[in-house]
This record gives structure tokens, sequence and C-alpha cells, in this order.
């Protein structure tokens, strides 16, 4: 037992949501066959104009929540879950006739995810994807989901890595290093991935004055804690209350594992934070991962 968070989200619940394991489900799997054959039900792009249409862009959001609200989700989500997409098994996407924005006829092109092959031959154990990254709300898109990435990404003395202007580290191919890979699929996005690794680097010179006999390691991990545990106070008392209304969430009161079993406590948590990613916030292409990722 550490005392810290480990790098790949092992020994905090047995391995459950370790880098690597299978995807987390909080109910049971819905396949047409039991196994692995997808379900269709609504359509995901009319899913998608009803719920994040663009509706008119000059009305203000009426809690004055900025584009923010949706960045957060996308960063969140990148700490939470990592697939690959398998490139053959097509599930894409009809766009029905008279949409907004796609002319008629068009489609969205999907594939579904790698399975697992320990799973998706019978129906004691259906179809499941590979987590590539932590399963938990526990920074690793800052920090990364394996040894390997998390080492590459600090120094010594505590800090993380930062290139010119104090932005992200680059990489030898000239691209953003962080601990996710999607760090720079958008500006909003990539603007909260450096501004966590100020966050973490401005902890550690705080740490460093009060402590100046910590070493690196030290400083490196109770900066690592504390930036954690902001991400994880604005996601529970900001983002979601937000998102979800005020009293969706009752009030945190420790844990206590005479009502949680060793798999569902976390797993709901995380299944409703990246399904509620997947569906309400984000536009297209998430709503594109909703209908392929919920499938698989
Ligand atoms: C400019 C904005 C965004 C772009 C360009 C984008 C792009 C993408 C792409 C290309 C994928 C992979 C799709 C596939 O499986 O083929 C993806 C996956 C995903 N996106 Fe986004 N996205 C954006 C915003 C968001 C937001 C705002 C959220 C949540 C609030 C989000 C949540 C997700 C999730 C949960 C997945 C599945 C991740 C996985 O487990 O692999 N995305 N996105």
């Amino acid at each position: 037992m550490t005392y810290y968070r480990t790098v790949d989200g092992t020994n905090n619940n047995q391995n459950f949501n370790a880098t690597g394991t299978d995807m987390t489900r909080v109910g049971d799997a819905h396949f047409v066959d039991g196994i692995s054959i997808p379900i269709e039900t609504v359509n995901p792009r009319t899913v998608s104009n009803n719920v994040v249409g663009e509706g008119d862009a000059n009305v203000p959001n009426a809690d004055g929540l900025s584009a923010f609200m949706y960045s957060w989700g996308q960063f969140i989500d990148h700490d939470l879950d990592l697939v690959t997409s398998d490139g053959v098994n097509h599930i894409d996407i009809t766009v029905p006739n008279g949409d907004p924005i796609f002319p008629d006829g068009s489609t969205i092109p999907l594939t579904r995810n790698v399975i697992d092959p320990a799973t998706g031959a019978g129906t004691d154990k259906p179809a499941a994807a590979i987590n590539q990254i932590t399963g938990w709300l526990d920074a690793s898109m800052v920090y990364g989901s394996t040894q390997a990435a998390s080492d590459s990404l600090r120094l010594p003395d505590g800090h993380m890595k930062v290139s010119d202007g104090n932005n992200l580290p680059i990489g030898p191919d000239g691209s953003m290093l962080a601990g996710d890979v999607r760090a720079a699929e958008n500006p909003g996005l990539t603007a909260l991935q450096t501004l966590f690794v100020r966050e973490h680097n401005y902890q550690v010179d705080q740490l460093a004055a009060l402590h100046p006999d910590w070493d690196g390691e030290h400083l490196y991990q109770e900066a690592r804690a504390i930036v954690g545990a902001e991400i994880a106070n604005i996601t529970y008392t900001e983002f979601l209350p937000k998102l979800l209304g005020d009293g969706f969430l009752s009030a945190y009161h420790g844990f206590d594992w005479t009502r949680a079993s060793p798999k569902s406590l976390p797993g709901r948590r995380i299944a409703l934070v990246t399904a509620l990613c997947r569906t309400i916030l984000s536009g297209w292409i998430t709503l594109a991962t909703l209908s392929a990722n919920s499938w698989n």
C-alpha cells in the first residue's frame, strides 16, 4: 500500500479501473444477442441535435456558463477513458434528412472499439472494451497513466516539464506532450492541460518554500495530490451541479464499505460522468462516440 495514488490506478480498489483493464459496466450489457451485436435505438444524430443543437449562438447561457463547461467535460473525460477504435467494424451513423448542417444522405463514419479478446464469446462475458488509461478521476490526463509516461513528463526536482512560454513540453515530432495523448485536440482543452501543469509547478514552488527538506519526489507527489483534489473538487462542486442540477449529487459523507460493493461505487460515478459527457455536452463527434461506446 502506498500513501499516494499509483500512476496506473492499481491498488485503489483492487485492480479495478487500472490502466489496460476492461471498461466497467454499472448495469447489464444490452446487446441484441446478449454478447456483442449492437442494439439500434434512437438515431444518435437526432439525440445530438435535440440535446446540443447550436440554437442561437448570440443568446448567452441563462446560467452564465461559458464554453469552458464543455471543455471541462472533455478534460475530465480524458482523465477517465480512452479506447481504441478497431477501424474495421463500421457502425456509421446515418444522418436523418433535413439536418441543419449535413446534406441529406450524409453519414458520420464510426467504427467499433477494440474488444478485450477475453470477452465477447458468450452471454456470461459480453463484449467489453479496454480502457487505455486509468478509470479514476485522478488527474491522469495531467500526469499520465503509465510509469513511462509519468516519468517522461517530470523533472527530478518535482516540477513538470514545460516548453518555452511555460507551455506544454514538445515531443521529438513537434507535438505537445501531456498525461493524455489527446491534449492538443482543440485549444480549449490544451488551455486546461497547460493550466494544470502550471498549477502543479506553482504548488511545487509553494511546498518547497514551506518544506525546504522535501526532496523532488515528495514535492511532486504532494503537488500531484493537491492538483488531483482540485480537479475533483471543481468537478463535483462546480461542474456536475451545473450539469445535472443542484440536488442531483448527494453530499459526500465519507466512504462506507457497508453501502458499496467493491465495484459499484466508483463505477457508477465514472459511468455517470462519462455518459453525461458523451451525451449532453459534446458536439457531433462526441455523440458519434456515444453510440460507438455504448454499443461496445
Ligand atoms: C472540439 C471538441 C471535440 C473534438 C474535436 C472531439 C473529438 C473526438 C474524437 C475524434 C473522438 C474519437 C471518436 C471515435 O471513437 O472514433 C472522441 C471521443 C470522445 N470524446 Fe470527444 N471531442 C470533442 C469534445 C468532447 C467533449 C466536450 C467531450 C465531453 C464533454 C468529449 C468526450 C468524448 C468521449 C467520452 C470520447 C470517447 C473517449 C474514449 O473512451 O476513447 N469530447 N472525441
